[in-house]
């Protein structure tokens, strides 16, 4: 990928296009506007990046493999491949973005990280790289959350921080996202907030999709490695759109790769709250501070959301995402709770890899892809490990004999 591409979007007021901007409170803008400096100073001298590639080594050990599913292949048809992020320290790709947030925290002399999380990945990340920089954090969870990821709120406590229940609304992501902004409105100089996703305010999605680019840029090369060609598909799973950010960041002008998005369809696409299918039904609007693809109610707040996967049930999505479906460089499409569940199954019992429910919808999406092209290869972005759902699966679904 051409770097003229990541020079003209954002553009200097963080939009892509009409999507993104910073839609804030007057006493953030000033917080806003020094963060997004020293991203701009900081995070391009010598000495960050030559911290963050050890800290990318050492301690999360990167590169992360791809690898070829060769019993799924052998079955479906196509050559399905993972890229495994669920092999990132701490279970998935969060990790990517929490330690260069937190590193430009630590050097913005910052005291404390904030954060929401809806499948816990993020807050256990962030929880990860407070202990690593020395650092307090502060976990926004919706109850609801709390309860379906518990494994990851053990975790989050263990590593020292501090979890909040959200108890107000659908008590899950959204929620957790307002109660998250709150915290941090009210000490915005010692504390920052590091939100999990390519979405909020300027500079975030952009500073997220950058931290994240290292999985795109790997696989690219890994892939090229294994087969000699690049992938005829490239496939992730968008909530707010991270991991998809980071791996379709490479093949962006590769006209030969098509890239496909994938949100949950939910228990059905007809009904409002049982879904969250954000790029597939929604329209423009404003949340949390930027403008997006939302799901709206007839009042055009934030719709009620489901999704099984509580890491990608939410009414918004990145603006980068939103802006590349306008231009057609990315196709956006679903898959249900029960595709996701078979998915889940599938490739743990094929090839000896749990996934997370997040990551499962975009398995199951490939296997669709190999399925109706046999001769094609097919890139996943495996952006996380299922250990978290394992109580919750079994729970609701038994497990299939
Ligand atoms: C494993 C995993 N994958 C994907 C996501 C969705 O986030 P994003 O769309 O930002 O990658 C989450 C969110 O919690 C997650 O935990």
């Amino acid at each position: 990928m051409s770097e003229n591409y990541f020079k003209k979007y954002p553009n200097k007021e963080g939009f892509f296009n009409e999507y993104g901007g910073a839609f804030i409170p007057p006493q953030l803008e000033e917080e806003m506007k020094k963060i997004n400096d020293a991203y701009f100073s900081i995070s391009k001298s010598h000495k960050f990046i030559s911290e963050l590639r050890d800290i990318r080594k050492h301690f999360q050990g990167r590169p992360t493999p791809v690898y070829h599913c060769h019993r799924l292949s052998q079955k479906y048809g196509g050559q399905i491949y993972l890229k495994r992020e669920d092999l990132n320290h701490t279970g998935a790709h969060k990790l990517n973005h929490c330690m260069g947030e937190a590193l430009l925290a630590k050097h913005l002399g910052k005291k404390k990280l904030i954060a929401e999380t809806g499948a816990g990945q993020h807050g256990v990340a962030l929880a990860t790289a407070a202990a690593y920089f020395g650092l307090e954090c502060e976990i926004h969870m919706g109850e609801v959350d709390i309860a379906k990821e518990y494994p990851n709120v053990l975790r989050m406590k263990i590593l020292g921080a501090t979890v909040v229940p959200v108890t107000h609304g659908l008590k899950t992501l959204k929620e957790a996202v307002d109660s998250a902004f709150g915290a941090y409105l009210q000490d915005p100089i010692n504390t920052i907030y590091c939100i999990g996703s390519v979405v909020g305010p300027h500079p975030f999605p952009m500073m997220v999709r950058d931290f994240q680019r290292v999985v795109g840029i790997e696989a690219k090369d890994q892939f090229f490695d294994m087969t000699g060609e690049l992938p005829d598909n490239v496939v992730a799973c968008v909530g707010g759109g991270s991991n998809a950010m980071g791996i379709f960041s490479a093949f962006l002008e590769d006209e030969e790769c098509k890239l496909y998005g994938i949100e949950p369809g939910g228990k059905s696409l007809e009904t409002i709250g049982e879904h969250a299918a954000t790029m597939t039904l929604g329209s423009p609007g404003i949340i949390h501070g930027f403008k997006c693809y939302t799901l709206q109610d007839e009042n055009g707040e934030p719709a009620p959301v489901h999704s099984i996967a509580s890491g990608l049930d939410y009414p918004g999505v990145g603006p980068e995402h939103s802006m590349l479906k306008d231009l057609e460089k990315v196709t956006y499409d679903c898959i249900s709770d029960k595709e996701c569940i078979d998915a889940f199954f599938e490739l743990s019992r094929m090839e000896g890899i749990i996934p997370a429910l997040e990551s499962a919808h975009a398995v199951a999406y490939a296997l669709k892809l190999a399925k109706e092209n046999p001769k094609q290869s097919i890139l996943v972005n495996l952006s996380g490990r299922g250990d978290k759902d394992l109580d919750y699966v079994v729970e609701n679904y038994g497990i299939p004999k």
